[in-house]
Parts: C-alpha cells; structure tokens; sequence
C-alpha cells in the first residue's frame, strides 16, 4: 500500500484494478465516505455511509446481519467493523466506529469524499432462518448496537416485518450523551410494531426516559421467551449479568446469541490470530449461540 491517503475519484481507482487484483482476497475495494454522522457527546464514535466506486464491488457485496468487514486507510492498517447498515439498503454501507487506537483514529480523522477501502464481507452473521417466525429480543450496550442496529433495521423494513414476531429491544448506555443511533431510536420509538425500551446508566436533567442498568431494565421488561431468541451484544458486564436474567425467562443456551469482538488479523480464517479451541472467531463466528460458547475454551 501506498504511504498517502487515498483520495479521489472511485471510479478512476477501481478503472486501474487488474482482474488478478479482484481475485486477491486481501485486495480491498474502494468505497469513498458519502456521509459521516457524530454519533456521541464525546464526538469518539461516528457512523461512516460508504459507497463502492464500481458497481462490480457494490454487487459483490452482499452481506446479511451479523457480519463484518476488515475496514482500510492506505499506509496505516485494517481493522474488522461491524456492518451496521441493513441488507436492504443497497445503495450504501454504514459502519459505526469508536476512536481507539491507530486505524480507528485514522478513520475519524477521514472527511467525507475521502476513499477508503473495505473488504468482506466476513463471518457468519446473525441466524436469520431461526429468527424468523417468532419473537427477537435484542439487548444492547453501549456502541455494540452496531450489528443489532442492522438487524433491527432489517426485521422492521416493510418487506420484512411479517416474517417475524413480537421484536422487543433493550438498549442502554453510560448517560444520554452516549445514545447513539438517535434518528433510529425516535422513529423507533413512534411505531406500535416493536417495543423499545431505552435506558442509561445516569439521566441528566433532561432525561424523561428510564434510567438503570441493562439488566435490571430487561428483568423489568421481562420478555417472552415462548419461541423467542434473544440476542445480546455489549460490553462483557453487561452480558454476564444479562445472561442470568434470560435464563430466569426461560432462554435456554441454545436461544441466547452473542457478537465477540476477539483481536483479528486476515479476517477469513487464514492467520489463526482469532482462534478459540478449534473455532476461528472470524470465519465461524462472530455470532455464537450461548450453547457453543459454553462447549469453548474461556479465552473470550
Ligand atoms: C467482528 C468484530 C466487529 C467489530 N465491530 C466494531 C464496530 O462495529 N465498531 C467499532 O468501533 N469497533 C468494532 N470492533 C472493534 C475494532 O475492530 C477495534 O476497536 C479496532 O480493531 C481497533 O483498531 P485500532 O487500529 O484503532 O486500534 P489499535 O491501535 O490496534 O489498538 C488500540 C486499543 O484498542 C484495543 N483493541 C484493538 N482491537 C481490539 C478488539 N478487537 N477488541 C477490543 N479491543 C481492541 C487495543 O488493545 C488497544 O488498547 C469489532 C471487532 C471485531 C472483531
Ligand atoms: S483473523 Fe485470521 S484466522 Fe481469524
């Protein structure tokens, strides 16, 4: 890679791709940032709407909730983002990103029409085909919405909703401040076909809405769990406490799914960085039923 950041047109990047270039599976594709949205208070945490520069790409890209892709700045590195975005909004990709370390702060430092590349995408995303039919339950914290963002987005698009039941979300975060997702959780929030149930940790004066953590909001709201899956993802106190109060509803392991975020190099389970017992998280994960990640060794 070269040591500049790439900018420019998509188009004219993707025109000098060589067809041997396309077959490399650590070649990314180039998408230039058609919109960037601040998502906190802190200002560390912005969704990025990408756009692929060739339509090859664009189409290529076919990804289902759950997955993630290994994100791209020329002469700084890669690292794997959830895709936040619905598998129904064909004309761009979003990811949602906290600033941590070298790439990630890199990325925020991007303007939208910079070209960054991406590629993916990877893993095995949420299971779809066991969801539909009955009630989702989704239990965010903090910015791990990303995924479950895309899922929510995806059962409540019109073409959608009937395929699946009751949909009940828990999400929660530090204080106000921290909500992310705001457009979302308001227009959420107007509808009678989901009950959403938005939480922080701390209000502020003007906070009208409930204040506590995760788990003990969810035992308030205590889901069904007749012929429901629910689906958790957040920091790890808040899964460990959450799991409990699941099991209590009558959530078996098997009906329990998680998203881990495990340190990743290649992404498509070629450099075992992401390895645990005999699972690459990367290719076999990252959404693992409670039940697997009971079968694991606890390097989690
Ligand atoms: C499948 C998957 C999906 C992810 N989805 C998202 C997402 O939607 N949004 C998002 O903001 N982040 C997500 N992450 C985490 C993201 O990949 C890391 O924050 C990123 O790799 C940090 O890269 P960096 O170069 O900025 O930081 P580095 O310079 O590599 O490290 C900075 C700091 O971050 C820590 N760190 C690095 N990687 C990870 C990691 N994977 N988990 C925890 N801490 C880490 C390091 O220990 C260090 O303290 C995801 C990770 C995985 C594996
Ligand atoms: S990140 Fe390389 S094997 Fe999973």
């Amino acid at each position: 890679m070269e040591n500049t950041r790439l900018t420019g047109s998509p188009a004219g990047i993707a025109a000098v791709r060589s067809e041997k270039d396309v077959r490399n599976p650590y070649r990314p594709s180039p998408a230039v940032i058609r919109a960037i949205t601040v998502e906190n208070e802190a200002r560390d945490i912005k969704t990025f709407q990408l756009a692929f520069g060739d339509e090859a790409a664009r189409q290529a890209f076919q990804f289902r909730c759950g997955q993630f892709a290994e994100l791209s700045l020329w002469g700084v590195g890669e690292c794997p983002i959830g895709i936040a975005s619905s598998p129904l909004e064909k004309d761009y990709v979003e990811f949602t990103v906290k600033r941590m370390g070298l790439v990630t702060s890199a990325l925020h430092d991007c303007e939208v029409g910079d070209v960054i590349g991406v590629r993916g995408p990877y893993g095995n995303g949420f299971p779809m085909s066991a969801l539909e039919g009955g009630r989702v339950v989704i239990v965010a914290g903090g910015f791990a919405f990303t995924t479950l963002r895309s899922l929510t987005r995806y059962i409540l698009h019109p073409q959608n909703r009937d395929r699946f039941g009751e949909l009940v979300v828990v999400y929660g975060a530090r204080n106000p401040g921290e909500l992310i997702y705001k457009q979302d959780l308001q227009e959420w929030s107007r509808r009678d076909d989901i009950s959403l149930h938005v939480t922080v940790d701390g209000g502020d004066a003007g906070w009208t809405g409930l204040v506590g953590f995760v788990p003990d909001i969810l035992k308030r709201v205590a889901p069904s769990s007749e012929n429901a899956i629910a689906v958790v993802c957040g920091p790890p106190v808040m899964i460990r406490f959450c799991l409990p109060v699941l099991s209590d509803l009558g959530f078996t392991p098997e009906r329990i799914y998680n998203s881990l975020e495990m340190r990743m190099k290649c992404g498509i389970g070629k450099c075992g960085r992401c390895n645990i017992g005999d699972k690459y998280v990367c290719r076999d994960g990252p959404v693992f039923s409670l039940a697997e990640l009971q079968r694991l060794p606890k390097e989690y």
